[in-house]
């Protein structure tokens, strides 16, 4: 019996496309851990290594993925393999990229829906810091002492039971398709997003204080431009914000139609991210400018990290606040939950698509196996009393070892080695208003590759010299998260080499054909 086509849909509209690009982009990295990294790299002084990350490597290589998502029409290990026979792996990289962040990219939304629901009648107490680890995920015992790393197995029932509930929303999304689920998703949550945290930062521009932390936000400090950690944490910031290097724009490009516009949709998506990103800074500096006055010490003194910014910072400030403080915990809270639910559709879209796409499985197999499988590892590991040092470790090593070593790769394999950058470009302006011409292939073949290598000689150098203050068990984990990423990388393009790819057929194509037929009959 002749196999059934397996047919690909394509996004119903160009809006559609962008919205669920912006999803993807807009996420936890904008809300959570933009303003902690401006903050750590001394607020003002981050600010233009930012932008100078988003012009020089964030759109450009937006536009290369975008442009090989729609060019070979596929999933990243397909798109890949249609480039170069040998590229195939980078695709499976990405994927593999993908399956660690969406295990642990899940938890960080349950406790965010958790403390939206605690904002109204701020369960945390006086003592959101003590709430936070003892009570809420029992990382420490009443005493303050850390529990065992390796202590797998205890899990928080309430956090386990609702981020269960986030993964079977997850898969109900992807399993509807991309146009009916991701598409659908995108047009409600993003306009719902941008009102929600426009009225939280409205709300936060008019608490006392608030203009000394908008100082601290926008005063530059040229003098911090010489600092390469600066410079190495905005291009970091940049790929993850931004969604590029681990497979997702490739993946949600594969789904546009021949004639879209590519150039145009990437600076929308790009400009459109770090809008939302400088939103969030405006917001959450106002808010320390306002936590700095009342305690009385300086702006400077009042976070750690990500975790502390948003779930102790944000909570004690939500005690003080002079009114509506439910309100405005429920729209931070809910606002990290919308903004990290889209992304984390996008990011578990990548797995699906590739398993689907390479072996030719119908979309609902796809997504309860490989979705599902996700949903799993998520559920059992995370919500459980060592999940914040699993997912820490895990964050920072995909990060430093994944991502930012996989753009390079891609980069270097795309433009250098299998010199397909004329036929990008090409292929890009065919249909694009914006023309890229030699400044996006200087930006995409030279500044970024030398950026990323760089980072990634700094980022090893970091490692080794802290390694001594570092428990080896973080390492050894931290290391095979990484490796393991690009091992399977490797290996499924090992398994795969002598496996031709299944001819998708695009829903565009089989229109087409339709209407050739159509044709056909009409003339005879
Ligand atoms: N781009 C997504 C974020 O910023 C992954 O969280």
């Amino acid at each position: 019996m002749a196999r059934e086509r397996l047919i690909r849909e394509n996004w119903g509209t160009r809006l559609g496309f962008i919205l669920a690009a912006i999803g993807s982009a807009v996420g936890l990295g904008n809300i959570w851990r933009f303003p902690a990294v401006a903050y750590d790299n001394g607020g003002g002084a981050f600010l233009v290594p930012y932008l100078v990350a988003l012009l020089t490597a964030g759109i450009p290589l937006l536009i290369m993925e975008f442009t090989i998502g729609r060019r070979f029409k596929g999933s990243a290990p397909v798109a890949f393999r249609r480039l170069n026979k040998n590229a195939e792996f980078i695709g499976w990289w990405q994927v593999a990229i993908c399956i660690v962040i969406a295990a642990y990219y899940a938890v960080i939304i349950a406790w965010a829906a958790m403390y939206t629901y605690y904002s109204i009648g701020q369960t945390w107490g006086d003592s959101p810091d003590g709430f936070l680890f003892v009570d809420f995920l029992g990382a420490m015992n009443a005493e303050g002492e850390a529990v065992g790393t390796f202590d797998f197995g205890t899990w928080v029932p309430a956090l386990t039971v609702v981020l269960a509930a986030i993964w079977v929303l997850t898969l109900l999304i992807i399993g509807a398709g991309v146009r009916k689920g991701i598409e659908n998703t995108a047009k409600v949550f993003i306009p719902l997003l941008v009102v929600m945290f426009g009225v939280l930062v409205v709300q936060a521009l008019t608490l006392d204080g608030a203009t000394a932390g908008l100082d601290a936000f926008f005063t530059p400090d040229w003098s911090a431009l010489q600092d390469s950690t600066v410079w190495v944490s905005a291009y970091g910031q940049i790929f993850f914000s931004l969604s590029v290097g681990f497979g997702i724009m490739v993946t949600y490009a594969s789904y546009l139609k021949r004639k879209s516009d590519i150039t145009t949709s990437a600076f929308t998506v790009g400009f459109a991210n770090s809008s939302f990103e400088l939103l969030a800074g405006i917001g959450v500096f106002s808010v320390l400018g306002y936590m700095a006055l009342q305690a009385g010490t300086p702006i400077d003194e009042q976070v750690s990290d990500g975790v502390g910014l948003a779930f102790v910072a944000f909570p004690t400030i939500i005690n003080t606040m002079p009114y509506a403080a439910g309100l405005f915990g429920v729209l931070f809270f809910a606002s990290l939950v919308i903004a990290g639910f889209t992304s984390l559709v996008s990011i578990v879209q990548v797995p699906v698509a590739a398993v689907e796409d390479r072996f030719g499985v119908s979309r609902l197999a796809g997504t309860v196996f490989v979705g599902g499988g996700i949903a799993l590892l998520s559920i059992v590991l995370f919500p459980a009393t060592n999940g914040l040092w699993l997912l820490d470790t895990a964050d920072g090593f995909i990060n430093r070892y994944g991502i930012a070593v996989a753009a390079l790769v891609s980069i270097v394999s795309v433009v250098w080695i299998a010199w397909k950058w004329a036929e990008l470009r090409q292929d890009a302006n065919r249909t694009s208003t914006i023309k890229v011409g030699y400044l996006w292939l200087g930006a995409l073949g030279l500044v970024t590759p030398a950026i990323l290598g760089w980072m990634l000689f700094d980022n090893i150098r970091a490692t080794i010299d802290n390694e001594a203050g570092v428990d080896q068990n973080t390492l050894v984990y931290g290391w095979s998260v990484a490796g393991g990423a690009l091992a399977l990388g490797v290996l499924m393009a090992l398994v795969l080499r002598r496996r031709e790819v299944p001819a998708l057929v695009d829903e565009e194509e089989v229109e087409g054909e339709a209407a050739l037929t159509a044709g056909k009959e009409e003339i005879q």
